[in-house]
């Protein structure tokens, strides 16, 4: 037994509050219609700063009260228990059931060490350890449509969801190539699910202060977007109706990004990146049409035959040009699987960081220029970078 005036201490050494998902306080000692019969808390991130959602079913009524300060919430749960509740189960790095007595003692029952303290109610997010979490409340999530308003992902956004925390994992890996402020423009945004993830993951959870341009040929989807980030608070997020060929910057631009850009689009956002010398690059190509029209190879005719063979190599050349096209403007370049094939075929993301020791090299440009001719092609990415080789 633990005596009501340890509990707290007690709590605290088995409940890191960083850790925290949720918990349910049940079993009232007295019943009537003003008291709560429960009161269920977790953790949600609500006008982009995280907070404990306490919600209290009274009658057939529910109430919300929604605490910023953490130092505080063990206690907060203590102090409801010894008010009127028997039970009170924590989910957090330990899993635990708090039980009250009749004379105010505590007991902590069925102490078990989470073996993945991000879980989630639904069962395939279950085990991955994502940076925004399925069952945890984002406002702007919930205004999208992706969550509904307890925090859990809609089934028909499951894939968006997957996408979304994939993508941020790529921004992880690349950001220390970035400064805290720095300037990031998205080109082809659409309807910017992905933009205002990076938005939230850069000022919110990384306490940064990044701004980001967004530019989409769509006018009503850019009236959209602009209405979003003013509804969300996202001070520094901007979008633009404008052909990526015409837009004409020249400010410090640090990163660009063109996720699913139409064809060619994507080699005005990589030559565009090329030219402002951002530090980061990220691509993920799209309908890569262009060289299924130009493609010819004496040695491939049989290849180039088959339709749909011609159509997959003439992407996967399309791609492979625009990443060495990066390498020889002086950027260290990989493609990498954006997401799984089971989830959409457009999965490969050209990822490129400025090299600072970078030095030409004419036997490379050689080979690039042999590997264009050699297929009879004259790629996008070639007239644009050519003179940065
Ligand atoms: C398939 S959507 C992708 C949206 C978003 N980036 C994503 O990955 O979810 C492609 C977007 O690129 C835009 N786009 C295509 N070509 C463009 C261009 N030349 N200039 C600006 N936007 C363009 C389209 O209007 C469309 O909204």
């Amino acid at each position: 037994m633990i005596t009501k005036d340890n509990i707290l201490q007690k709590l605290k050494e088995l409940i890191n509050i960083d850790y925290f998902s949720k918990a349910i306080i049940s079993n009232p000692i007295k019943k009537g219609e003003n008291l709560p019969k429960k009161i269920d808390i977790k953790k949600i991130i609500l006008k982009n700063k995280p907070c404990f959602q306490f919600t209290y079913y009274i009658d057939k009524k529910v109430t919300h009260e929604n605490i910023e300060d953490s130092n505080i919430i063990l206690e907060k749960i203590v102090s409801i228990m010894k008010e009127n509740f028997k039970q009170c189960d924590i989910l957090a790095d330990n899993s635990l059931t708090l039980l009250m007595n009749k004379k105010g003692d505590f007991k902590i029952t069925g102490i078990k060490k989470s073996t993945n303290i991000d879980i989630a109610p639904q069962a395939h997010n279950k085990a991955k350890n994502y940076i925004l979490k399925d069952g945890e409340y984002i406002d702007w999530l919930y205004k999208l449509g992706v969550m509904d308003k307890n925090g859990v992902v809609v089934s028909h956004k499951q894939k968006k969801f997957r996408q979304i925390n994939k993508f941020l994992e790529m921004l992880k890996d690349v950001e220390e190539n970035l400064p805290k402020n720095a300037k990031i423009i998205d080109m082809g945004c659409g309807k910017s699910y992905l933009t205002f993830a990076m938005y939230h993951y850069f000022n919110i959870i990384k306490n940064k202060n990044v701004t980001i341009n967004g530019y989409d040929l769509k006018k009503d989807v850019v009236e959209h977007c602009n209405n979003l980030a003013k509804e969300f608070n996202f001070k520094n997020l901007q979008f633009f109706n404008e052909d990526i060929q015409n837009i004409d910057k020249d400010e410090n631009i640090h990163m660009i990004i063109s996720l699913h850009a139409c064809d060619t689009a994507t080699d005005y956002a990589i030559y565009f990146g090329v030219k402002l010398n951002c530090d980061v690059i990220l691509s993920v190509p799209c309908c890569q049409h262009e060289l299924f029209k130009q493609i010819k190879n004496e040695n491939l005719s049989s290849m180039l035959s088959y339709g749909i063979l011609k159509e997959r190599f003439s992407s996967l050349l399309t791609d492979s040009l625009r990443a060495d096209a990066l390498k020889l403007c002086g950027y260290k370049t990989n493609i990498i699987e954006f997401i799984d094939m089971e989830h959409t075929p457009k999965n490969i993301m050209i990822k490129a960081i400025k090299n600072k020791n970078f030095t030409k090299n004419a036997k490379n440009i050689e080979d690039f220029e042999k590997l264009i001719y050699n297929f009879n092609i004259n790629p996008t990415i070639y007239k644009l970078l050519k003179d940065y080789f």
